[in-house]
């Protein structure tokens, strides 16, 4: 297959409650990525109203992702931030791309299942078509790497299956336009280290989520040092004293995920961790974690709070954000609307 100049694509929802497992499951990927690859990061609000959202709340939590992002360190300048529904290219390919999916591959989707519940027949639409326009996001600029948490990685299968059958369907037509035997790249999800599946505080099954109705399940960045200590401290887990090697782990799964959190926050591993804690009890290592989480989260969500007070600045981030991801989209799309037969 062609080969492709490597670019970074991620999303991030901006539906509230912004907490570790995002922070660690994306945002600390974004980061690092961004030394070694340009990287386009989006506030991806078109999908956020595939649930119900109250407008004023929706704009706030725009603010807060990329206020989530800039504080976590990623570089405005150097990389392009936006929210998704300034560059219409996005909805418009992935109607394309709803054309190019099958029913079935989306009736597979487990994040669809979970989110629709039991009364799938009132769900919208659009949380059905949700991964088409996922798809459409990240080959709208013909990425090649999307750094995001465990949970997204069918969506990513979908994306690839997606550019691959736009490819082959459209060979001819793809070709006698100069662009090879591919116009899509065939993404990769960027899925790797030791929290790329953070749990529910409350219970090591279920991962931590926006909407879990227990704020103790989860750790967000807005709170402040008392509430992380307190939310660790009443943390689930077993009576047992820490295993010392990784295998101890398994059948744990509360004590599984706190060592998974301390080893991402301290950028180790898990062996690292249980080298040094291996033995001891719970409350010697939530202390430890607290120490940890409050040093390293603190300084993010304190940057956060002074950024969300600037809308000004946040908002002109993301329209400077999104004029050059247009030009990106824009490009991509016109040979799209070529490729397909459209007149333009
Ligand atoms: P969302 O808020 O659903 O848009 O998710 C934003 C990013 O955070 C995606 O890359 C998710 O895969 C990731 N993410 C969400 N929840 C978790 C979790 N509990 N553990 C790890 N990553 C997560
Ligand atoms: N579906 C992702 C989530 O819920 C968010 C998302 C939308 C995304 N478009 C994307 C992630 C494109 C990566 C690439 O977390």
């Amino acid at each position: 297959m062609a080969q492709f100049p490597q670019l970074v694509f991620s999303g991030v929802q901006p539906t509230g409650n912004f907490h570790l497992g995002n922070y660690l499951g994306a945002l600390v990927k974004f980061v690092d990525l961004q030394r070694s690859f340009d990287c386009v990061y989006c506030v991806v609000d078109l999908h956020a109203i595939t649930m119900p959202q109250d407008p004023v709340e929706l704009t706030k939590n725009i603010r807060e992702v990329t206020a989530a992002f800039i504080a976590s360190g990623v570089d405005v300048k150097k990389n392009i931030v936006f929210n998704q529904s300034q560059v219409a290219e996005h909805a418009e390919l992935a109607w394309v791309f709803n054309c190019v999916a099958r029913i079935g591959w989306l009736n597979r989707m487990t994040q669809f299942k979970e989110k629709a519940g039991k009364d799938r027949e009132n769900a919208s639409v659009g949380l059905y078509a949700y991964p088409t326009l996922m798809a459409a996001d990240i080959l709208v600029y013909r990425a090649t790497h999307v750094p995001v948490g465990e949970d997204q990685k069918q969506h990513l299968e979908l994306t690839r299956d997606v550019a691959q059958k736009f490819n082959n369907d459209f060979s001819g037509s793809i070709a006698a336009r100069g662009h090879g035997d591919a116009f899509f790249p065939l993404p990769e999800p960027v899925i790797q280290g030791p929290a790329t599946r953070v749990m529910s505080l409350r219970d090591g099954s279920k991962k931590m989520s926006k909407s879990d109705a227990s704020d103790y399940s989860r750790i967000n960045l807005s709170d402040d040092a008392d509430q992380i200590a307190q939310k660790f401290r009443k943390a689930k887990t077993d009576p047992d004293a820490l295993p010392s090697e990784v295998a101890g782990l398994a059948g744990r799964p509360e004590a599984d995920n706190l060592v998974g959190v301390f080893a991402a926050l301290n950028e180790t591993t898990k062996e690292a961790v249980l080298r040094d804690f291996g033995g001891q009890n719970f409350s010697a290592f939530k202390a430890a974690l607290i120490d940890l989480a409050v040093a390293r989260l603190g300084p993010v969500g304190a940057e956060m709070k002074r950024l969300q007070a600037d809308a000004a600045y946040i908002d002109g981030v993301l329209r400077d954000g999104a004029q050059r991801a247009s030009a990106i989209a824009r490009a991509n799309m016109a040979a799209v609307k070529d490729i397909l037969g459209f007149i333009r």
